[in-house]
């Protein structure tokens, strides 16, 4: 689906990816609503917005909210006109802590923001998508929801149900007006640590290490043209892309890798 012209609604707009993928769809020339918790990083996203600005609405949600999402998604097509398309990219990461060690606490949070949030807004908006000529949905999953990676396994295990939601529902879709697409990025230099409530185990990065991250800039292009190309699943970053390979040749030897490196860092 081109994206010019087309209303989007994109989570975690406030930051990050989101942020970007907001910026970029506004420069296509597409109508942008951005949801996210905080509306402080909403007000920055939209002053970024510049000379786009009416064509972004912005909504504070907590997408792990049923009820809330189901509030949005009743007003949503009363801001612009009816959506065309959402991009489920809110998300958070757990703290690296081994799975039998981790609160509930921790993990209800990482499943409710990352699995069920994606959930509701994608159900939510789905009769509203079937209506429209043409559609898209895009559900932001990671490459840690096709490797497992220790210390961050209940994300993982968020980031594969994610994987299969919308695996599974681009197969219910196959011969509707709605395109599926879910994304992989790898490494991505966001805020992501920061915005999980993790800036205790954030840590300053070399400048090496800054080199091989992924721009969220760079990010949110390669979703767009994933959007727009109709792509079954896209990966993003070098990371992605070999660990996808490494993993289908050998689970096990790319589980050991990821082990070793994890421990270095
Ligand atoms: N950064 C990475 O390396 C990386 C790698 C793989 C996958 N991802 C995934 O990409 C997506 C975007 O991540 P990012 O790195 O841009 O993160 P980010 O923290 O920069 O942005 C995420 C945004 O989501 C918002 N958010 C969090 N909980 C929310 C809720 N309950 N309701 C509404 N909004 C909420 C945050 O406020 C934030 O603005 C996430 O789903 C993340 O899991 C990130």
């Amino acid at each position: 689906m081109k994206v010019s012209g087309k209303i989007i609604v994109v989570t975690g707009g406030g930051s990050g990816m989101g942020r970007e993928l907001v910026l970029d769809l506004l420069s296509k020339g597409a109508k942008v609503i951005a949801v996210d918790i905080k509306e402080k990083s909403l007000k920055v996203t939209a002053e970024l917005a510049g000379c786009k600005r009416d064509a972004l609405r912005t909504e504070v949600v907590n997408i792990a909210d049923k009820d809330a999402v189901f509030d949005f998604v009743s007003i949503a097509p009363s801001i612009f006109g009816a959506v065309d398309g959402i991009i489920n990219n809110a998300g958070i990461i757990q703290p690296f802590i081994k799975f039998k060690d981790l609160p509930y606490e921790d993990i209800e949070r990482v499943l409710n923001i990352n699995l069920w949030g994606t959930l509701y807004m994608t159900k939510a908006f789905l009769p509203h998508l079937l209506s429209r000529p043409e559609a898209h949905i895009i559900n932001i999953s990671s490459m840690g929801g096709f490797l497992p990676v220790p210390g961050q396994t209940i994300y993982g295990a968020s980031k594969a149900a994610v994987k299969l939601l919308t695996e599974g529902l681009n197969c219910e879709l196959k011969n509707s007006n709605v395109n599926v697409t879910v994304v992989f990025p790898g490494a991505i230099h966001t805020q992501i640590m920061e915005n999980s409530g993790l800036e205790n185990q954030a840590r300053a990065l070399s400048k090496s290490e800054l080199a091989r991250l992924t721009t969220p800039q760079k990010a949110a292009g390669i979703i767009i043209d994933g959007m727009e190309n109709n792509k079954y699943r896209v990966l993003i970053g070098r990371d992605s892309k070999f660990l996808d390979l490494f993993y289908r040749w050998s689970p096990k030897s790319a589980a050991t890798f990821i082990t070793k490196k994890m421990k270095r860092v």
